[in-house]
């Protein structure tokens, strides 16, 4: 893989995430790899690490270096891929964070997708008990959703993201240039956290998706920057309010329990993450209809938005219904012997709904599953 022109330096919008002190942008524009007087205005000290993968390093790595001149610096690159979203690995990086010489002022550069950007955030959580990060997402999933809000950490083999720390980067580097070498797999997958933000909470944000659906999914340059910034503003709002996930963040959570599930199920190869939130959305909806709560004429307007930007919206084939609800059962959320699931009355109204019935949720799933 080449990878993309790179454009001349210009921010299409920039997005506050309001935290007091902590307070810091996320600019979302071409070119911004290569815009370092922007970045480097942010970095507090001489030492950088820059973590990346053997993916995007090839690709992207060097824009960033012709940035880093006259500072102390080295790279960390990881193997491509969720597997190796382990604490071996943030020992390597902590290792080389050391090797580096890195002080309290240090930064590390996250420079990849979500996988990348939780390491980095946690290493640099972890280091000398917290120094700064700056994300640089490649995907549009990090985009949208992984690079903002300060939630880092790994895997464990019981489980995804069970070891983290709340940790929130000093700036957001969204450079649209690095899109163009993304797989339309992997972007069509960021679309659904894009979704995602206007399902929960922005029924206008939803509108405005359904009328642009076709532009995104041709990667239109002005339809994608208002999407990524809309979808950024709403989750920077709902972090501000609730940082820690004491209560709204919670809501964000969308499509979640069910998505994990068929992730699991599908053992994080039949589907993307993206893919796994499309479906679980789509299932959520369903379950919300069947409780009352809302119309199907809702669940009509997702399944169509999801469709038209090229996502699944069903139980892949051959997954046990069972099998998904005792999947389910494990989820973070849950009290013992209930369900506590985001669900929504509607478009932009998702809400936390405690104490779900489990029978209501396997007849959902197997018709579900029955097509
Ligand atoms: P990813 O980081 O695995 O990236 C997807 C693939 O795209 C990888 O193969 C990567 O190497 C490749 N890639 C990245 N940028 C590229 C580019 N510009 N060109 C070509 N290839 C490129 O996956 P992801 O979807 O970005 O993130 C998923 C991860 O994010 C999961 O670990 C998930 O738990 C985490 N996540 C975290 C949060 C949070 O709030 N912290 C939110 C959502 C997801
Ligand atoms: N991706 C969910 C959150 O950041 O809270």
């Amino acid at each position: 893989m080449t990878a993309s022109t790179a454009s001349a330096p210009s921010v299409l919008r920039t997005i506050d995430v309001a935290l007091g002190a902590r307070s810091y942008p996320v600019w979302i524009g071409r070119g911004l790899l290569g815009d370092a007087a922007r970045w480097r205005a942010r970095l507090r000290g001489r030492h950088v690490l820059v973590l990346s993968n053997t993916t995007v390093a090839p690709l992207y790595l060097e824009r960033v270096a012709q940035g880093l001149d006259g500072l102390r610096w080295s790279s960390f690159l990881l193997d491509d891929g969720e597997a190796h979203k382990t604490f071996a690995n943030i020992g390597r990086a902590l290792e080389a964070l050391a090797a580096l010489g890195a002080t309290r002022d240090a930064c590390v550069i996250a420079l990849g997708g979500g996988v990348i950007g939780d390491m980095a955030g946690f290493a640099a959580a972890c280091w000398m008990r917290g120094i700064d990060f700056i994300q640089m997402p490649t995907t549009l999933l990090a985009m949208v959703d992984s690079s903002v809000g300060g939630k880092t950490g790994v895997n464990l083999p019981a489980g995804k993201n069970l070891v983290g720390a709340f940790h929130q980067p000093r700036a957001v580097v969204a450079d649209l240039d690095t899109l163009a070498t993304l797989p339309a797999r992997e972007y069509r997958a960021g679309l659904a956290e894009v979704v995602k933000g206007a399902a929960i909470g922005d029924e206008a944000f939803f509108a405005w998706l359904e009328r642009h659906a076709d532009a995104l999914a041709a990667r239109d340059d002005e339809a994608l920057a208002e999407a990524i910034a809309r979808k950024v503003a709403y989750k920077a709002g709902v972090v501000a309010r609730d940082e820690t996930e004491q209560g709204e963040r919670a809501l964000l959570n969308l499509g979640h329990t069910f998505g994990h599930a068929l992730e699991t199920a599908g053992r994080y190869t039949a589907l993307l993450h993206g893919e796994g939130v499309a479906v679980g959305m789509r299932l959520a909806a369903g379950l919300s209809e069947r409780l009352g709560m809302s119309a199907a004429a809702d669940t009509a307007r997702l399944q169509r938005l999801l469709e038209a930007l090229g996502l699944p919206t069903a139980i892949p084939p051959g997954m046990d219904p069972e099998q998904l609800l005792a999947l389910m059962r494990l989820d973070k959320k849950n009290t013992a012997g209930t369900l506590r699931l985001i669900l929504w009355r509607g478009i932009g109204q998702a809400e936390i709904v405690a104490g779900v019935d489990e029978a209501d949720v396997l007849t959902l799933l197997q018709s579900a599953a029955r097509g």
